[in-house]
C-alpha cells in the first residue's frame, strides 16, 4: 500500500499521527492547568481518567500512535541519507532560510523521547499502571495526580529536565505542525507563510501551558497551592486555599499529620 510504500505515503503517516499526538497534548495541557487552580479539581479528572477501561484503550491508542510515528521518523530518515548516497556532506553551507528544527527533527525527537520515559515513570508507573497491578507503599495514591505533580516538581534537577524537555518539544512541535500541514496539503500559496505562523503560537501556547505548571509548582506560587501558607498541601482531597490558617488546618487533618 501506497502509505508504507513510498515516500510521500509515509510523511502522510508521520504527518497525522503528529497531528493527533499534538490534539493529545492539548488535551493534557488543557487538564494540567487545573492543577495550577484546583487540587480537587484535578484528582477528580485523575480519577475519572484512572485506570478505567476507556482510559486504558486511550493509553494503548496513544502509545501506538507514538510507535508509528517514531518508527516512521526513523524510516524516513535512513531513506533520506540513503537517496543522498555518500555525498551527504557535499554542501556544507546550509541554505539560510531552512530552520535549525527541521535539521535537527530526529536528534530533537529522541530527547523528547528520554524525556517522556521519565515523564512515565514520575507519573504513569506511579499512576495507572500503579493501580493497574495494585502496587502498595507508594507516597501517594494513584488518583492523587495532584500530589505526584507536587512531589516532582519538588526536586529542582527534575524541574530542569523538564524545562529542557518542553523547550525541545518547542522546536520539534512548531516545524512539526507546519510541515504536517504542507504534506496534507492544506497549505496554498497565501496559506504557506500563514500556517507558519499559526504553528508557532499555537504551539507556544502549548508550551506555556506546560511550563505553567511546572513552574507554578517548583517555585511553589501555584494559586492551588495553599495561598503561600508555606503548608505542604499534598494530599489532594481538596482545595485548602480559602485562607492560610484554614490551609494548615485541613492540610494537618486530611493528611494525617
Ligand atoms: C506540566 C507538565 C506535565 C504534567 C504535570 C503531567 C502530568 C501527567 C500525569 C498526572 C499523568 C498520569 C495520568 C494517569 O496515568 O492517570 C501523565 C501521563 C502522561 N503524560 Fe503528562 N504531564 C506533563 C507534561 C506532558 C507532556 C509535555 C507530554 C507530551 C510530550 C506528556 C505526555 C503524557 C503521556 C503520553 C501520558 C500517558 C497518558 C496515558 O496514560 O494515557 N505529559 N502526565
Amino acid at each position: 500500500m501506497w502509505l508504507f510504500n513510498s515516500s510521500i505515503g509515509r510523511k502522510v503517516v508521520m504527518s497525522v499521527t503528529g497531528i493527533a499526538l499534538i490534539l493529545f497534548m492539548t488535551f493534557h495541557g488543557c487538564m494540567n492547568v487545573v492543577a495550577l487552580f484546583s487540587a480537587k479539581g484535578y484528582n477528580m479528572i485523575c480519577e475519572f481518567l484512572g485506570a478505567n477501561w476507556y482510559a486504558v484503550v486511550a493509553t494503548l491508542a496513544l502509545a501506538a500512535l507514538a510507535l508509528i510515528h517514531i518508527v516512521y521518523a526513523f524510516i524516513l530518515t535512513i531513506q533520506n541519507r540513503k537517496a543522498r548516497g555518500n555525498n551527504r556532506y557535499d554542501v556544507t553551507d546550509k541554505p539560510a532560510k531552512v530552520e535549525w528544527a527541521s535539521q535537527n527533527m530526529l536528534v530533537l525527537g529522541i530527547i523528547i523521547l528520554i524525556g517522556l520515559l521519565l515523564h512515565f515513570k514520575d507519573f504513569w508507573y506511579n499512576m495507572m499502571f500503579a493501580e493497574i497491578v495494585g502496587m502498595e507503599g507508594l507516597a501517594h495514591g494513584p488518583a492523587d495526580g495532584f500530589a505526584w505533580i507536587v512531589e516532582t516538581f519538588k526536586n529542582p534537577v527534575t524541574v530542569v529536565i523538564y524545562v529542557i524537555w518542553i523547550i525541545a518539544l518547542w522546536f520539534h512541535l512548531t516545524h512539526g505542525f507546519w510541515s504536517a500541514i504542507q504534506t496534507i496539503g492544506w497549505s496554498g500559496h497565501i496559506w504557506f507563510n500563514r500556517w507558519r505562523i499559526i504553528a508557532i503560537i499555537y504551539v507556544t501556547l502549548l508550551c506555556l501551558m506546560f511550563l505553567a505548571v511546572i513552574l507554578g509548582f517548583a517555585f511553589g506560587c501555584a494559586p492551588s497551592l495553599c495561598c503561600g501558607c508555606g503548608a505542604d498541601c499534598t494530599c489532594g482531597q481538596g482545595d485548602l486555599c480559602e485562607c492560610a490558617k484554614e490551609c494548615v488546618k485541613a492540610v494537618g487533618e486530611c493528611c494525617g499529620k
